[in-house]
């Protein structure tokens, strides 16, 4: 590759572009006073070793990055509830500035490892001098308790190369676990919360009439 900061250009407006729509929409909702299943956005180009290094484990030869590499471009919208996925899931197959090509849902069906998020693959157009160019962007939203697990996993990754010993290995499908039920009570506690609020309205509703 020539120049990667060519190359990557691209990616990395797509990048900002996106982590701006997906702000105003967490903007949109807070203004609306309802609850926002946005919690957070991040976004990152993958760094050139990142990009060497997974092109060589998967032999992706590097003049079919763009087509064979997803996560060059990559965001990340995290929601406090699991709920709050499938409402982000529907308002993004709902717009029209991109195109979804792929969904996977770890969520479901979660990997050997433990890990859970809902992934959705995108061909995302960007604005260039020379006309539109279309680039691959992988989108990833997931919840806190999910976002904690995976970043915990990821240090632990890179610590031990990719090779974590067993031990710590059960250790984190516990952890996992734990993470799902936790994902689970707060699903709960907010049905209660919800419920709650019907009450209270209902009854500042009959106080009203008498
Ligand atoms: P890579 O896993 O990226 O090589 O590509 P893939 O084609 O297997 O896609 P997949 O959907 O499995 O993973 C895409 C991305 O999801 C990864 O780059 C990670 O960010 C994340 N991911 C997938 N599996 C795991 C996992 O076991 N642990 C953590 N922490 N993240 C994962
Ligand atoms: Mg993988």
């Amino acid at each position: 590759m020539s120049n990667w900061d060519v190359f990557l250009a691209p990616y990395k407006q797509a990048v900002e572009e996106l982590k701006i729509k997906l702000k105003g929409i967490r903007e949109q909702y807070q203004m609306s006073s309802k609850h926002t299943p946005i919690e957070f956005v991040t976004g990152r180009v993958k760094p050139i070793s990142s990009i060497l290094d997974k092109a060589k484990r998967k032999n992706i030869p590097l003049d079919c990055l763009q087509d064979e590499m997803q996560d060059l471009a990559g965001v990340r919208i995290v929601c406090q509830f699991v709920e709050d996925i499938e409402t982000i899931v529907q308002l993004i197959r709902s717009r029209s500035d991109f195109e979804i090509i792929e969904e996977r849902d770890y969520i479901m069906d979660k990997k050997p490892s433990g890990y859970r998020s809902y992934h959705l693959v995108l061909w995302y157009p960007v604005q260039t001098i020379v006309g539109e160019k279309k680039i691959l962007v992988e989108l990833q939203v997931r919840t806190l308790a999910m976002n904690f697990w995976a970043t915990i996993e990821h240090s632990l990754n890179y610590k031990y190369s990719g090779e974590i010993p067993e031990d710590v290995k059960d250790r984190l499908q516990r952890a996992a676990e734990a993470a799902f039920k936790l994902d689970e009570e707060m699903s709960q506690i907010r049905d209660e919360v919800k419920e709650a609020q019907r009450i209270i309205i209902r009854k500042q509703e009959e106080q009203g009439k008498t």
